[in-house]
């Protein structure tokens, strides 16, 4: 089932949390709001839930209509036919693993035999099957979640919100659920929205991702496009770009190439991201990726673009790579190396970075 958010926005008071926000998500795909805190991710969520009554905009959930400000309409959120998983489980510590699943079907009336049977369905699909009689609070991090997830599952919605589920699960079981979650939405073919400020959870999970800031989109694409071709420095930031520098537009090639010069005679080649076309002398930020960044003894390469001498500051051993930081004329430059060739502090090297691989953007952009 698809769902449509057009023109939404959420005020409290002076606090604008969302401020016209127009996403669609397709039937069965998972689509993720990624975003630092206070963005308004779960402000989002809870109007899509029924949880916040928004200021404007207009929601559908399939082809229902379920907010609507012009037309007055707002749909009780138990009418909604949507599920929600919060960060904190809120189960109930009192009931089993059972009355907490089989809750939200109790009160909606269904036959005992039929809630006690979907129940440990549910409960079996979430790994659960043999707890079912266990109270709820003798259960890990990792089962309450998963009894969140099938409480969120029992009465089988079509829309799934998930607002940071993981996020108090460790590194090791926060992988597996999330394939997990994966699997689960595959068989059972609903839609999902997934909040997170976590990078590795958006790329990994979604089929497209939005990023927001400030209350407003920032930028939409499947998990590769905004990755690798971030439009803001803002969404290069919160990508994981280590690299971001301020300068100015040198000059001007053709095909959006620009060269930024960052000071000292450091000069970058970079694709221009802006829709707007560069202008030489306006203030621009340069981003690119510590992966995207090679590490050579210095002299070796022949000077050329890109390739600027630099002196080793700090190397840390990260298991698969080293992260070093070098310093290079007016830049501290992050760098991953690999581990059989290591450098050690106080070496003299080069860096190249393909121009490719370095985003320019208009400095207006990089607030
Ligand atoms: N009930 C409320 N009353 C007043 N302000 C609120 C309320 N709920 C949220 N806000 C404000 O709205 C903005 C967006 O909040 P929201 O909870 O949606 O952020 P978020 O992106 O989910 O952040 P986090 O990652 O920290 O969970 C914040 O500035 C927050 O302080
Ligand atoms: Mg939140």
């Amino acid at each position: 089932m698809p769902v449509h958010v057009r023109g939404l926005a959420k005020t409290y008071g002076a606090v604008r949390a969302v401020q016209g926000v127009d996403f669609t998500v397709a039937p069965g795909t998972t689509v993720t709001l990624l975003g630092p805190s206070g963005c308004g991710k779960t402000t989002t969520l809870r109007c899509i839930a029924g949880l916040e009554v928004p200021t404007a905009g207009r929601i559908t959930v399939g082809d229902r209509v379920v907010y609507d400000d012009a037309e007055g309409i707002f749909v009780e959120p138990e009418r909604r036919n949507i599920g929600m998983v919060f960060q904190s489980y809120a189960i109930w510590p009192h009931m089993t693993v059972g009355g907490n699943v089989g809750f939200p079907l109790k009160i909606s009336g269904r036959p005992k035999a039929e809630v006690e049977e979907r129940t440990r369905a549910i409960l079996q699909l979430v790994g659960l099957g043999d707890l079912h009689d266990r109270p709820a609070a003798a259960l890990s991090g990792g089962q309450q979640q998963r009894v969140a997830l099938a409480r969120a599952l029992v009465h089988e919605p079509q829309v799934v919100l998930f607002d940071e589920p993981l996020s108090n699960l460790d590194a090791n079981l926060r992988e597996r659920m999330r394939t997990e979650l994966q699997l689960l939405q595959a068989r059972l073919g609903f839609t999902a929205i997934f909040v997170t400020h976590d990078q590795q959870e958006a790329l990994s999970l979604s089929d497209r991702i939005i990023v927001m800031n400030r209350g407003r989109l920032e930028q939409e694409g499947t998990p590769q496009d905004v990755f690798q071709n971030p439009a803001t420095a803002f969404t290069a930031r919160f990508l994981g770009y280590a690299n971001v520098f301020a300068g100015e537009v040198a000059d001007i090639a053709d095909a959006g190439k620009v060269r930024i010069d960052l000071g000292d005679g450091v000069l970058l080649a970079a694709r221009w991201r802006a829709s707007e076309p560069a202008r030489k002398g306006e203030r621009g930020t340069i981003a690119f990726r510590a992966d995207r960044v090679a590490v050579e003894p210095r002299g070796t390469v022949p000077p050329g673009d890109n390739v600027i001498a630099g002196d080793i500051e700090a190397a840390a051993f990260l298991g698969t790579f080293i992260d070093y930081t070098i310093h290079a004329g007016p830049l501290q430059i992050k760098a991953e190396g690999p581990v059989d060739k290591p450098f050690v502090r106080g070496d003299a090297v080069q860096i190249r970075i393909s121009p490719a691989q370095c985003h320019a953007f208009r400095a207006a952009d990089a607030a």
